[in-house]
């Protein structure tokens, strides 16, 4: 049946084979070495200066916001004073617009806006009083400090990281492009536009998710050794990771504190082999790489986060609509017209537009294994207006659907093989009766069905992991970590205010897996109504 080889052909292409993902690995591992020798690399390693963690005793509110995808959340983290905590969260969908604005003042000041709206709804007593204080106390800033919130700014572009709460964008992702924000401080940024509009709010720390996520996985997750990775597969992709400081060649700007001897370095995973040394590159590969706002940058995301997926998938849709050959979405395709309608696209079809096909579908795709494919079918007739597709369209396009989620979760074991090989964790003899523990987060870890299982796959054939290997290895999933990462290093940060930094510079991976033997993990309660408005 024609449809159905010409399916079989286009998935053949996206095959990505045993020996490419080692092949991957090596490439994967010489760029890491390469990123900490010098900068500008595609692999840009950054150094977070993250070496202090909270002993867990401390006690009070902390505020978080999350910027990195489509949403912008705020929360606030209560800390009991006992290793739990009480999460409340909002987010908001970020305006198309914004992402693009002019000037970053636009963007910031929306930021800074969701922060008050937050405040008022959940924080209002508290809010009222600093503002009552404000209009009372005649201090150079109008707040008593001690009143004021400490913020973790989880930022999730690529930044080159200064000091705990200072660091300057490098470049923008995931679709945002504000290029009067590029070298600036992020966190400066913000505070401007929060004390425009009188917060009493302090920014304390900047953080990206994938450092929360670290941070998040390793306070909670058991065991001696805590988390070697904190990882993303979401919008976008990235790993940061426990790096030895005598590994990290290049010089480093801010100071840090030694005696640990490792520092959480973020890989910026989603710019791995910008220049195709071993990464796949098929025609549709090209084409949406040519259509992004950044052309040839982040080329392995675009292979496997879940903002590209979809965008891939609809290219090869649209250029299978294009062959008069292949009866696809069309009548003929059906072998007996089964729904007894007739096969047509409506022409506003978002499927005709740039991103008009969201990675959602692919899950609903992967998740539907019954015979007729109902589920599937449902769908592409409302989110895509395809109307009574056949069985036969729809096994098309779950086949190549498939075989663009199985490469992305093949190429994800490349990233997550390389670090595990990096960091030596599987023949450190000290933790050879230990898992090598993994936090992940990310709607597609999250959602897509069988990315965890695919990502196994890979890493068993993967030379230096192995059957053996790969068992040892726990991905788990850190949930919501970016934010309760990012409370946990403004808590530091705040910390850091007052006393000597040394007192606070702590062994922070030997903190963290004490904290996780002497606590079980740290309750996150959630606001049921923040779980209703869940992604
Ligand atoms: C950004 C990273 C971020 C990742 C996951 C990428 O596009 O460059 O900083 O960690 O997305 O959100």
């Amino acid at each position: 049946m024609a449809l159905e080889a010409e399916a079989k052909a286009i998935s053949a292409k996206f095959d990505y084979t045993d020996e490419d993902v080692n092949k991957g690995v090596q490439e994967f591992l010489r760029q890491m070495s390469e990123g900490l020798e010098k900068d500008g690399t595609s692999l840009s390693q950054i150094p977070t200066y993250v070496t202090a963690v909270p002993n867990g005793t401390e006690k009070g509110l902390y505020m978080a916001v999350d910027l990195g995808g489509t949403n912008f959340r705020v929360c606030s983290i209560n800390l009991n004073g006992d290793s739990t905590f009480h999460l409340t969260y909002t987010k908001v969908a970020i305006p198309k617009e914004l992402m693009v604005a002019k000037t970053a003042e636009e963007l910031f000041a929306f930021l800074a806006q969701q922060i008050e709206l937050f405040l008022r709804t959940h924080h209002e007593e508290q809010f009222e009083k600093h503002l009552r204080r404000r209009m009372t106390i005649s201090s150079p800033v109008g707040f008593v400090d001690e009143d004021v919130f400490r913020l973790g700014f989880t930022f999730s572009f690529p930044i080159q990281q200064l000091g705990i709460n200072k660091g300057t964008l490098i470049r923008w992702t995931k679709g945002f492009d504000i290029p009067d924000a590029i070298g600036k401080d992020v966190c400066a940024l913000l505070q401007k536009e929060i004390d425009k509009l009188h917060l009493p709010v302090k920014v304390a720390a900047l953080v990206n998710d994938t450092v929360g996520t670290l941070m998040a996985r390793s306070y909670t997750s058991p065991g001696k050794s805590g988390a070697i990775l904190g990882a993303i597969f979401g919008t976008g992709t990235n790993g940061a990771y426990i790096e030895k400081l005598s590994n990290i060649k290049k010089p480093m700007q801010g100071e840090y504190d030694q005696s640990t001897g490792d520092m959480v370095v973020n890989t910026e995973w989603g710019s791995f082999d910008n220049q195709l040394n071993v990464l796949p590159n098929t025609p549709w590969d090209v084409e949406l790489d040519k259509e992004s706002i950044n052309p040839g940058i982040q080329m392995y995301e675009k292979r496997v986060s879940g903002m590209f997926l979809g965008e891939l998938l609809r290219l090869v849709v649209v250029e299978l609509l294009k062959k008069p050959h292949v009866a696809f979405f069309k009548d003929e395709s059906s072998d007996s017209n089964d729904w007894k309608s007739t096969t047509n696209i409506s022409p506003t079809s978002s499927l005709y537009s740039q991103w008009g096909l969201d990675t959602a579908i692919m899950s609903v795709a992967a998740a539907d294994n019954t015979p007729e494919l109902v589920t599937l079918r449902q769908e592409l007739e409302t989110t895509l207006h395809v109307y009574a597709p056949s069985l036969e369209d729809a096994q098309a396009f779950k086949a190549i659907a498939g075989a663009i989620g199985r490469r992305a979760a093949r190429l994800a074991a490349v990233a997550i093989a390389a670090i595990v090989l990096q960091t030596g964790s599987l023949t450190n003899p000290e933790t050879a009766d230990e898992p090598v523990d993994i936090g992940v987060d990310g709607s597609l870890v999250e959602y897509y069905p069988y990315f965890r299982d695919m990502i196994y796959e890979a890493l068993r054939v993967i030379e230096g992991v192995g059957e053996e290997g790969a068992k040892r290895i726990r991905i788990g999933i850190a949930k919501d970590g970016s934010g309760v990462g990012a409370a946990l290093i403004a808590l530091v940060a705040a910390g850091m205010e007052k006393a000597e930094p040394k007192e606070y510079f702590v062994d922070y991976i030997g903190q963290l897996r004490r904290n996780a033997k002497d606590h079980a993990l740290g309750s996150l309660e959630e606001e049921a109504d923040d779980v209703a408005a869940r992604d």
